[in-house]
C-alpha cells in the first residue's frame, strides 16, 4: 500500500484546532432521536467530545425533557447508557429554545457559546431552513470561526444545491462547511476503497479489460416507515441514488490518489462524477409498491418512485464499456445493501461457466468475498463455486458512521465529507431522471421490484439478489 494512502485513510494528521462547542439545531428532531443523541453519548465515552453541547429547536421543552429524550434515543438507538459516559452528557449538554426565524435566538447562542472560538453548528433541519440559520448565524457573530455540518437532502435538484451551496459560501469557507452522506462514514465502505488500493492484485484487473459490469443493489425490507411526507416529495433517485449510490460508485471507479495533499481523494472522486454522462430516462425504470398511497402523508395518486434501476456508464479510460447498475428500492424481499463486480470469463467456458466476482456486501451486516471456481471431489473435471471471504462480521465492533463524521468535523478533517462540486455534478448525473420522466410500475411487496427492470440487465447475467 502506498504510505500516503495509509495516512490519508488511517491517521489522517489535520493542523486544524479542534472544535470548541456542539451546537445542533433541530434537537428535538427525529434526526436528533435516532443518530444524533447516541452518536454524542458514544463521543463522550471515547472521550472525543468535552466540549459544551448546546441543542437548539423551537419546541417550548425544558432541559429535563431535552434529558428524557437523550435517554431514551441512547437506549432505543444507542444500544444502552454507559452511565458515566450519560452523566457526564447530561453535564455538558444545554438547550436553548426558539424560533430560527427570531434574531434573538442567534443572540442568545451568541451568549450560551461565551468565549468559544470555534464552536461547529449542524444543522439537523431542512433545508428550507439553511439559508436563513447561516445567515442568522453571521449575523449574531455565531459563524465567526465556526465550522457548519449540514444533512442530506443536499438539494432536490441541480438548480436548489447550487442555492444551497451559494448561501452556505457566503457565510462559510468550504473548509469549514461538511456535507453529511453517512454512506461515506460506514466502515463497509471505507473498507472497499481500502482493499481495492492496499492490494496489489486488484489494480491490474480493475479495469474495462476485465471487468464484465458492475451492479448495486440496496434492498430495503420496509416502507417509508413513517416518512410519508417526506418520502413524497423525494422519492427514491433522490433519496439515496443520487447521494449514498452513486458515492459507492465514486470509490469503486476512482483512481488512486496520487499524493498525500490534503484533498487528493476528493479530487478523484469528483474526476468519477464527471465523467458519467447524465443518465437518459430510457435508461431508467421506476417502480412502486403497491400499498405505497395508503400511506400516512403519501398522495393518494402519487407517482413518486419507491423503487428505481438505472443503468449507465463511466466515460473514463478505465472503465468505458463496462455497465454500471444501480437498483434500490423500498419493500424488497430483504434488506441488503451489496455491490457486485463481475469479471470477464476466462476462455476455457467448458470448465468456467460462470464468472468470478467481487461481492462486497455493505449493510446491514458486513463481508468482502471473492468468487471463484475450483473442481469439484471426484473422478470428473467439473467445477464448484466457491467464495473466498475476507471480511464477515455482523455489525457492532465498528464506529458508528455518525460517530465518525461529528468526530471528524469537530476535527476540521474533511475527508469523508461531500465536497461542494461533487454535490453539484452528482446531481447533474440524475438531473434528466427527476419527475415523472418514466412511468411509475407497480411491484408486489416482497418481491424484487418491477420485472421491467431485467431488461436492463439482461446482457449482464441478469440482476445479483443479495441472500
Ligand atoms: C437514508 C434514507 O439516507 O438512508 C433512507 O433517507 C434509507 O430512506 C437510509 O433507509 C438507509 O441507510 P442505511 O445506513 O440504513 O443503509
Amino acid at each position: 500500500m502506498p504510505p500516503e494512502l495509509s495516512i490519508e485513510m488511517e491517521s489522517r494528521p489535520t493542523e486544524a484546532p479542534v472544535s470548541d462547542a456542539f451546537v445542533f439545531f433541530g434537537a428535538t428532531g427525529d434526526l436528533a432521536y435516532k443518530k444524533i443523541y447516541p452518536a454524542l453519548h458514544n463521543m463522550v465515552r471515547h472521550g472525543t467530545l468535552t466540549a459544551p453541547i448546546i441543542g437548539v429547536a423551537k419546541s417550548g421543552w425544558t432541559i429535563e425533557q431535552l434529558r428524557d429524550r437523550a435517554r431514551n434515543s441512547i437506549q432505543k438507538f444507542g444500544g444502552g447508557i454507559n452511565d458515566a459516559a450519560f452523566a457526564r452528557l447530561i453535564e455538558l449538554l444545554q438547550y436553548l429554545d426558539g424560533d430560527y426565524a427570531d434574531p434573538e435566538t442567534f443572540s442568545s447562542l451568541r451568549k450560551r457559546l461565551g468565549d468559544s472560538k470555534r464552536p461547529v453548528h449542524y444543522l439537523a433541519i431542512p433545508p428550507s431552513l439553511f439559508g436563513a440559520v447561516t445567515k442568522a448565524l453571521q449575523q449574531s457573530g455565531c459563524a465567526t470561526g465556526a465550522r457548519i455540518i449540514v444533512e442530506k437532502p443536499f438539494g432536490r435538484d441541480l438548480a436548489s444545491a447550487k442555492a444551497l451551496n451559494a448561501a452556505l459560501r457566503t457565510v462559510f469557507p468550504e473548509s469549514q462547511i461538511f456535507r453529511i452522506d453517512h454512506y461515506l462514514g460506514k466502515e463497509a465502505v471505507e473498507n472497499l476503497v481500502f482493499f481495492r488500493f492496499a492490494n496489489t492484485f486488484l489494480e491490474p484487473i480493475w479495469n474495462r479489460n476485465y471487468v464484465d459490469s458492475v451492479q448495486i443493489t440496496m434492498a430495503e425490507d420496509f416502507g417509508v416507515a413513517g416518512r410519508g411526507r417526506f418520502y413524497d416529495e423525494t422519492g427514491a433517485i433522490r433519496d439515496v441514488v443520487q447521494n449514498h449510490l452513486l458515492q459507492v460508485v465514486a470509490l469503486l471507479a476512482m483512481e488512486p490518489p496520487t499524493s498525500m495533499y490534503p484533498e487528493s481523494i476528493r479530487d478523484e472522486l469528483v474526476k468519477v462524477f464527471r465523467m458519467i454522462p447524465p443518465i437518459k430516462p430510457a435508461r431508467l425504470i421506476r417502480g412502486q409498491f403497491r400499498g405505497y398511497r395508503n400511506e400516512q402523508g403519501v398522495a393518494r395518486d402519487s407517482t413518486v418512485e419507491t423503487y428505481a434501476a438505472v443503468r449507465f456508464e463511466v466515460d473514463s479510460w478505465r472503465w468505458s464499456g463496462v455497465p454500471f447498475l444501480i437498483r434500490a428500492g423500498k419493500c424488497l424481499k430483504t434488506t441488503a445493501t451489496e455491490v457486485w463486480v463481475k469479471l470477464k470469463r476466462p476462455p476455457l467456458a467448458r470448465i468456467s461457466a460462470e464468472q468470478n466476482h467481487f461481492r462486497f456486501r455493505l449493510g446491514p451486516d458486513v463481508s468482502l468475498a471473492a468468487g471463484v471456481r475450483v473442481k469439484r471431489p471426484g473422478a470428473k473435471m467439473v467445477p464448484m463455486a466457491i467464495e473466498m471471504t475476507a471480511v464477515d462480521h455482523a455489525l457492532g465492533d465498528e464506529v458508528e458512521a455518525y460517530e465518525r463524521l461529528l468526530t471528524d468535523a469537530m476535527r476540521g478533517d474533511t475527508l469523508l465529507f461531500v465536497r461542494e462540486d461533487a454535490v453539484e455534478l452528482s446531481w447533474m448525473v440524475v438531473q434528466h431522471l427527476l419527475g415523472n420522466v418514466a412511468r411509475v410500475h407497480v411491484y408486489e411487496p416482497g418481491s424484487w421490484g418491477p420485472g421491467e427492470a431485467d431488461t436492463l440487465a439482461a446482457d449482464v447475467g441478469g440482476w445479483h439478489d443479495p441472500l
